[in-house]
């Protein structure tokens, strides 16, 4: 059994910890096979692999498994074995769901393997057990964007409430990742409690127009809701030239330009004319700073993981 799970772009701008986009050609890919041996073992992980636990207790995918596994009935809980190959398509703290890819990869080969009856929500809760392992925190954006594909709104945590949207083919992601790593345990942590009203109210707005430019497939609607006044102000801090790779990117024609999840990877959205522009500028700018990057340009990816054999 082979699975694919897509990366993801979470938040979008204005909607922290709700809103997530998946990005075609980019994300982990699991094979997993039943063995005779009970619990999850994970005998390989490649690709971008550094600093990835291979236990599977701590392990996105393995832990997103052993959930699954768990919630088999009877005889089959005591017994089931699975083994695990893990092939990471993304760097951890990239800010591009990559344990969420992990976590959803192992949960859906899991459930693949053994009779495919959970629902999608208890499939994102196994997940989550994963991704809270990464980042610390029970939030369901990126899973949801990886598992269903599209663009998803978690209008709720708990209990478990996603939507669902198809995005326009035509758009494309642009996403530039530097070389440099970010926790998103730290990311979080650098959050205010509170915020004030006007720039809740201003997100809101922006969270709103997003889903409405999604609705209507309206490529400019979308990049000019992804305005967010909450969380990108703190963030970009973290990130060296944030301002001026930004600007490049709208100076390149991208529609609107954020953090992608808790960073430090940039993301703009562009059509296919202009994606290639967007990300030579926003790649200068960030060497303008000492930094090197790279970029991938991304279709959305309007399927979700995915069984590949
Ligand atoms: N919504 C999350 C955050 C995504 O911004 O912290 C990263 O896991």
């Amino acid at each position: 059994m082979k699975v694919f799970a897509p990366a993801s772009i979470a938040n979008l701008g204005p909607g922290f910890d709700s809103l997530g986009v998946a990005l075609e050609g980019l994300g982990d890919v699991v094979q997993a096979r039943r063995t005779d041996r009970p619990g999850v073992a994970l005998v390989e992980m490649t690709g971008e692999k550094e600093n990835i636990p291979t236990d599977p207790d701590k392990n996105c995918a393995g832990r997103a498994a052993e959930s699954v596994l768990r919630q088999l009935k009877g005889k089959a809980a005591k017994e089931a074995g699975l083994e695990m190959r893990l092939h990471k398509g993304l760097p951890q703290g990239s800010g591009l769901g990559s344990s969420a890819a992990s976590a959803v990869g192992g949960a859906v080969a899991a459930h693949l393997l053994f009779g495919s009856a959970l629902g999608s929500n208890t499939l994102l809760e196994a997940a989550l057990e994963g991704e809270a392992l990464a980042s610390g925190s029970r939030h369901a954006d990126n899973l949801a964007a990886s598992l269903l594909g599209g663009f998803t709104i978690v209008r709720s945590h708990a209990p478990l409430d996603v939507i669902r949207l198809e995005l326009p083919s035509a758009m494309r992601f642009v996403v530039v990742l530097p070389g440099m790593e970010i926790e998103t345990r730290f990311a979080r942590s650098v959050l205010p409690e509170m915020i004030s009203l006007k720039d809740a109210k201003s997100n809101w707005a922006n969270t709103a127009a997003l889903v409405a430019a999604v609705a209507r497939g309206n490529l400019p609607d979308f990049g000019r809701a992804v305005d967010d006044q909450v969380v990108e102000p703190v963030r970009s801090r973290l990130i060296p030239g944030f301002a001026d790779v930004k600007r490049a990117a709208l100076e390149a024609g991208a529609f609107g330009c954020s953090i992608s999840g808790a960073g430090p990877a940039l993301f703009a959205v562009a059509n296919a004319d202009t994606a290639e522009k967007v990300a030579l500028g926003m790649h200068a700018a960030f060497q303008r700073h000492g930094l090197p990057s790279r970029h991938f340009i991304c279709p959305p990816d309007n399927r979700g993981a995915r069984r590949l054999d």
